[in-house]
């Protein structure tokens, strides 16, 4: 592949890629996905290695990477930062500058996903990122932070664009809050509604009171509706919001006060997002959709999040969203790190 004009870049966000640049990762993509074992896009990354800095556990983003990494002649390599004696706001070690600058002697890029319990407070991961970031000169990508998760991004992008067409313009998609025992972070969803509203769609958002996602993320959602001549709607009721949609996003994501004291507070989110019963994606509410598509990044809490009919129905396109992964993390790779 010939030297790409996203060479050298980072993704931390899609929202700070062009709308062009995304449509170019797309189709790269799915030209991947068409040709997958072809020689054609087997040796991009020849010899190469990719590093990744799990803070928190994965399933798909691990390894979608490691495959992706194979499959384009390259190597991935799993990184533990707690075996790496790296200085941390509670303990001395290592800085990111110096890990930074040596890592980009060894790797063709760096991979980091940090949220949730391993940050003290929302903004913190983002923060560690943009700081690799800053020092690093071969490409970071976020494996999903607390503020968003590109690839995912991407992923679900790619199968909005197989299911719906690749015109997104002017199709409805809403993300709606679901109960549930995890606490997740805001990045999924609200890296989707970047990249939705980039994309032409109408975003909509239902959460009950006190789930509020980032102010900023919802003024750049809102603005990116608006110069496509869209429209982005945020209710606090559980069914508004379906109605005509052709995509529903249901996912739980820690509230407002989800971190306090300087620490992540798990239990207290759980306790209290389980009251909220009545926010789950069922039949019943997936029957006032325009015949929509049942989307969510994984892992899915059924039970609470989504019922076992809607998750495994046949308008459910999570597995298909999941495989997109691998996909469009080679046209990330190839696209950023292959020169
Ligand atoms: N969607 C996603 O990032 O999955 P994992 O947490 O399993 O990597």
């Amino acid at each position: 592949m010939a030297k790409s004009n996203l060479y050298g870049r980072d993704l931390i966000t899609t929202q700070e890629w062009s709308k062009e640049e995304i449509i170019q990762t797309l189709e790269l993509a799915e030209e991947m996905q068409k040709k997958r074992f072809s020689p054609e896009f087997s040796n991009v990354l020849n010899n190469r290695s990719f590093f990744m800095f799990f803070y928190n556990p994965s399933v798909r983003t691990r390894q979608s990477f490691e495959v992706a990494a194979t499959e384009l002649g390259g190597h991935g390599l799993f990184l533990e930062p707690k075996t790496m004696r790296l200085k941390t706001a509670t303990s001395a070690g290592e800085t990111v500058e110096d890990a930074a600058n040596v890592m980009a002697r060894y790797a063709c890029g760096l991979g980091i996903r940090i949220l949730e319990d391993k940050i003290a407070d929302y903004g913190e991961g983002d923060a560690l990122i943009r700081e690799y970031a800053k020092y690093s000169e071969i490409p970071i990508v976020s494996m999903a932070h607390d503020k968003f998760h590109p690839c995912q991004g991407l992923a679900d992008a790619m199968g909005y664009r197989k299911h719906l067409g690749k015109d997104l313009k002017g199709k409805t998609i809403l993300h709606a809050w679901g109960h549930g025992a995890l606490g997740r972070s805001h990045c999924s969803v609200q890296e989707s509604m970047l990249i939705c509203s980039r994309l032409g769609m109408n975003v909509r958002v239902a959460h009950p009171k006190g789930y509020s996602l980032d102010p900023e993320v919802v003024k750049w959602t809102k603005k990116n509706c608006s110069d496509n001549g869209m429209e982005f709607a945020v209710t606090n009721d559980v069914e508004e919001g379906y109605e005509g949609a052709e995509i529903v996003y249901s996912r739980n994501w820690m509230s407002e006060k989800a971190y306090h004291g300087g620490e992540f507070h798990k239990a207290e989110e759980v306790e209290k997002a389980l009251k909220f019963t009545d926010w789950i994606c069922d039949e019943k509410k997936m029957k006032l959709t325009n015949n929509g598509f049942f989307s969510h990044p994984m892992p899915v809490d059924r039970g609470h999040e989504v019922t076992d009919e809607v998750a495994s129905g046949k308008r459910s396109i999570i597995i298909d969203i999941a495989e997109n992964r691998l996909h469009v993390q080679k046209a990330v790779m190839a696209l950023t790190m292959a020169g």
